[in-house]
């Protein structure tokens, strides 16, 4: 009798496999990438969604895991990637600073590949700046991909508050402290925003290299310039003034919340990279009426920069899907999709300027004819412990103030893991 049920039989069956075909199949377990950043939202997140999506244009078998940890300049994702790293379970491909921050920590430890390989088949030594492959090397080797160039060094402003108030642009540190006092005394409530405690330390390296000039300042991180030197007092001592006008909220603040206050009026000026540009343009906002910039004052004619880059990890689970990732880092294609987005420009030579807004075009300019030094809170001129050292000694300061204190900290953490002797 089941005779009967035969043809039902046969269209479920049929259907069945109809459907069991035509269903989204899910990668193969090896078709994966898992890559490690700390670019979450607000302004860090769209960069890398504008690559992964090509990424998955172009490896339409490929999982795509964004590992992103949230967290402004990889404080929190630094501390978990370590762990990750001790544990023997590393991404297959992480964001690491050019410079110190890259061979000091992840070379040294033997954590990533060199990628001369992928730099000869991609003709990348014959695109990617001179001045930043040294800092991507150890031994002839290089080992990782450079996305970007980011200036550190800039002032945001907001045009209307300063225009209200008759307060011109200032680009000396003396102009500056008197634009401030002109502000505060007007009212404006907060005259420099400042957030959390990374923050302060990338105010305090544009003040140091403002007080200082590039010269010296270069000579703080190869043991030419004295830690203990009568520059350096005036360095502190200007950064404890500026200090004088921020808010009092600063430590609860994210660099987005502090930057945002420029946008709201609330805040005259805030010293953040150009990733603040990033944020600014998510937020709907258009350079010169919404913000303007400036080098930071005593900074002119200096660009300080950092640059973000991919590592490929010994032993990298998914070693030909990183390569993949790699690959379209390094490439214009992928560069021209997240650095108009991520509020920096291409760390290629040949990005399509005609992407680029107002700001990023100055930018590319300055990058071009100014004076290059690089940021110490973003891992291009000490190594891990030596910066590590400098902020605990901030982190006391900023609860002291206590000048002498902090200069004899500066003076011992040179000591202790950088060049002084
Ligand atoms: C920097 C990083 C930038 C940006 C910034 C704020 O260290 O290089 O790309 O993300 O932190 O989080």
């Amino acid at each position: 009798m089941y005779k009967k049920f035969l043809p039902i039989i046969s269209i479920v069956l049929i259907l069945a496999f109809v459907l069991a075909s035509c269903a989204p199949k899910a990668p193969a377990a090896s078709q994966k990438v898992e890559v490690f950043s700390w670019w979450t939202g607000g302004g860090e997140a769209a960069g890398l969604d504008a690559m992964i999506k090509i990424f998955k244009a172009e490896n339409p078998k490929v999982e795509f895991i964004n590992a992103a940890v949230a967290g402004g300049a990889g404080t929190n994702a630094r501390a978990v990637l370590a762990t990750r790293l001790q544990a023997n379970d590393p991404p297959d491909s992480w964001q690491g600073h050019a410079g110190q921050e890259l061979i000091g920590t992840y070379v040294a430890a033997g954590q990533i590949e060199p990628l001369n390989f992928l730099y000869e088949k991609e003709g990348w030594l014959k695109v990617m700046p001179e001045t930043l492959i040294p800092l991507i090397s150890k031994d002839g080797n290089i080992y990782s991909v450079p996305v970007n160039i980011h200036r550190a060094n800039v002032l945001w402003y907001n045009p209307t508050v300063l225009k209200e108030n008759n307060v011109a642009v200032p680009t000396t540190v003396d102009e500056w402290l008197a634009a401030l006092e002109t502000l505060k005394a007007a009212g404006v409530e907060v005259p420099l925003a400042l957030g959390e405690q990374w923050t302060t330390m990338h105010l305090f390296e544009t003040v140091l290299l403002g007080t200082l000039g590039p010269e010296k300042y270069n000579g703080l991180w190869d043991g030419t310039t004295a830690w203990d030197s009568a520059e350096v007092t005036t360095a502190i001592e200007n950064y404890v003034k500026l200090l004088r006008y921020t808010n009092s909220d600063a430590t609860s603040l994210t660099w987005q919340d502090a930057s945002q206050l420029v946008i709201t009026g609330k805040a005259a000026f805030n010293v953040m990279g150009d990733w603040a540009e990033g944020y600014f343009k998510e937020l709907g906002k258009t350079p010169e009426t919404d913000f303007g910039w400036a080098p930071v004052p005593g900074t002119v004619g200096t660009f300080q920069f950092l640059s973000d880059s991919f590592t490929l990890a010994t032993n990298a689970p998914n070693r030909d899907n990183a390569i993949a990732w790699l690959t379209l880092c390094g490439s214009k294609a992928g560069q021209d999709a997240f650095n108009p987005v991520k509020g920096s420009i291409p760390a290629r030579s040949d990005g399509d300027k005609s992407l680029y807004d107002v700001y990023l075009q100055s930018a590319m300019a300055d990058w071009a004819s100014n004076t290059v030094v690089g940021s110490l809170t973003h891992g291009v001129v000490a190594n891990d412990s030596w910066k590590s050292e400098i902020d605990t000694a901030l982190g006391l300061f900023l609860g002291t103030k206590d000048v002498p204190a902090f200069q004899t900290a500066l003076v011992a953490a040179c000591k202790a893991s950088g060049p002084c002797k």
